[in-house]
């Protein structure tokens, strides 16, 4: 049940077939070259696009726009003490704003890094420091039919085999990202935090907590776990956490803000370390690249994501666009995951070659059937792997209706009428940088 009412709305509009042909062949058939007033239902992100709560928008006032010492940062120090269980907390722009000020304190060239799956940014600060980022993701989450309930697990034995390649001191920060974004969005379990901690512990590693969507993966916890069925989401939250020692954090996620970030930490000696760093990249740690009012936002965003029932209704909502897809014969990757759901391009288009791009495919189709804008998260996104080529719907938080997710399911069914008839794409120009491609490249039908 939706458990919020709209005070404040923003016009949108599904431009005619035309100039939706017209705006995909101008984009380079990449969406993320459309103008976003072309777009009906943007769902390519969940990160920074979602509405804040009248309680945000009012605490905006408060903001306190000191250079140095700002109320409104201690607001957000104690909201992290509160919701998070961190004493030393350093706000950064965003979450790739976190990642570095953090990993650069922490990780040396030659450094190896495991992770359940590092997200890209996540991955790229790694490899800037000169280490390498290592996926341990569970087996289960190669199945995505299977019902199993935790697939975006942190694979132990596959950690314990790295320790074994390269040795303990190779490896000194160990991360888990929550929820699994590159996997489907998919959950971890406590049980496995738990052994993440210990694995950690036992090779004398830091545990990192990549923290985005860390209300989301409590609920699932809540309604998944045995034993936490009568615990809050607050008091799940606050135990994911009691077993890291640091987080990073995007508040443009479960912090229900358009921009803004932090680091968080127990050790003092880090946090030194990395405020110098802050310094450097973000700005003085009292305000880390934001004003004050975002502070703010961030503040109360973080407050009303583990406040019931905000994220039981937000992760109703994605299950829900999952149901309506499955319905219409929309093949999804099975269970949902918390903030977005994954359709499998290579099964609605089995006749497109995995080099011709069935996941952008699908990415335009969508566009082009009902101006609806998701995420290729596969051969394109991801060249020289073996990805399957999904597509991904991310849905940002308190913004779309019932009606909404019935348009983007029926957009679906009829691409799904005259699914043999695509043939896919081609690209005609990339960036250098074959890792930033879909970013920008530009593509024609084949
Ligand atoms: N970690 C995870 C798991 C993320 O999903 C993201 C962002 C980041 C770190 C970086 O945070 O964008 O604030 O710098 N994910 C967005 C997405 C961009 O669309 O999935 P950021």
């Amino acid at each position: 049940m939706r458990s919020y009412k709209a005070k404040m709305v923003e016009p949108i509009e599904l431009p005619s077939r035309e100039e939706r042909e017209a705006a995909l062949e101008r984009a380079g058939y990449n969406v993320f070259n459309l103008d976003a007033r072309d777009v009906y239902i943007d769902l390519l992100t969940d990160s920074g696009t979602g509405t804040m709560s009248a309680e945000q928008w009012a605490a905006m006032i408060r903001g306190d726009e000191a250079y140095a010492g700002s109320e409104s940062f201690a607001r957000l120090a104690e909201s992290v003490r509160d919701v998070m269980g961190f004493e030393y907390v350093i706000p950064t722009h965003q979450g790739r704003g976190a990642e570095n000020v953090l990993y650069g304190v922490l990780l040396e060239e030659g450094d190896v890094v495991p992770n359940n799956s590092h997200f890209d940014t996540t991955r790229a600060h790694v490899v800037n420091q000169g280490a390498e980022p290592v996926d341990c993701p569970s087996p289960a989450a190669r199945d995505p039919n299977s019902n199993e309930k935790f697939k975006g697990n942190f694979d132990i034995d596959a950690g314990y085999a790295l320790v074994e390649e390269v040795g303990e001191d190779a490896i000194p920060v160990v991360v888990q990202t929550i929820t699994n974004n590159s996997v489907a969005g998919q959950p971890v379990s406590m049980a496995n935090i738990r052994a993440v901690a210990e694995f950690a512990r036992d090779i004398d590693a830091l545990f990192v907590i990549d923290a985005c969507r860390f209300a989301e993966n409590a609920h699932f916890i809540k309604e998944h776990e045995a034993g936490y069925e009568d615990q809050s989401v607050a008091e799940i939250a606050r135990e994911q956490f009691a077993h890291a020692d640091a987080i990073t954090m995007s508040g443009k996620k479960d912090a229900l803000v358009n921009i803004g970030g932090f680091t968080a930490m127990r050790d003092e000696t880090t946090f030194e370390h990395a405020k110098q760093r802050a310094i450097l990249f973000e700005g003085f740690p009292t305000y880390g690249g934001l004003s004050g009012r975002d502070i703010e936002a961030m503040a109360v965003g973080l407050r009303e994501a583990v406040s019931p029932p905000y994220v039981s209704d937000r992760v109703e909502q994605v299950a829900e666009l999952g149901d309506l897809l499955s319905e219409e014969g929309v093949p999804v990757y099975l269970p949902t995951g918390g903030h977005a759901v994954y359709l499998d391009a290579g099964e609605i288009f089995p006749h497109i070659p995995k080099d011709q791009y069935p996941g952008q495919e699908l990415v335009c189709a969508l566009y082009r059937e009902g101006g609806v804008r998701g995420v290729e998260l596969g051969g394109f996104a991801f060249p020289g792997t073996d990805r399957p080529d999904l597509v991904r719907l991310a849905l940002p938080r308190r913004t779309y209706s019932y009606e909404h997710l019935e348009h983007i399911a029926e957009t679906a069914a009829t691409v799904m009428e005259t699914a043999e008839e695509y043939r896919g794409l081609e690209i005609v120009e990339e960036p250098p940088m074959k890792e930033l491609r879909h970013f920008s490249a530009r593509l024609e039908p084949v």
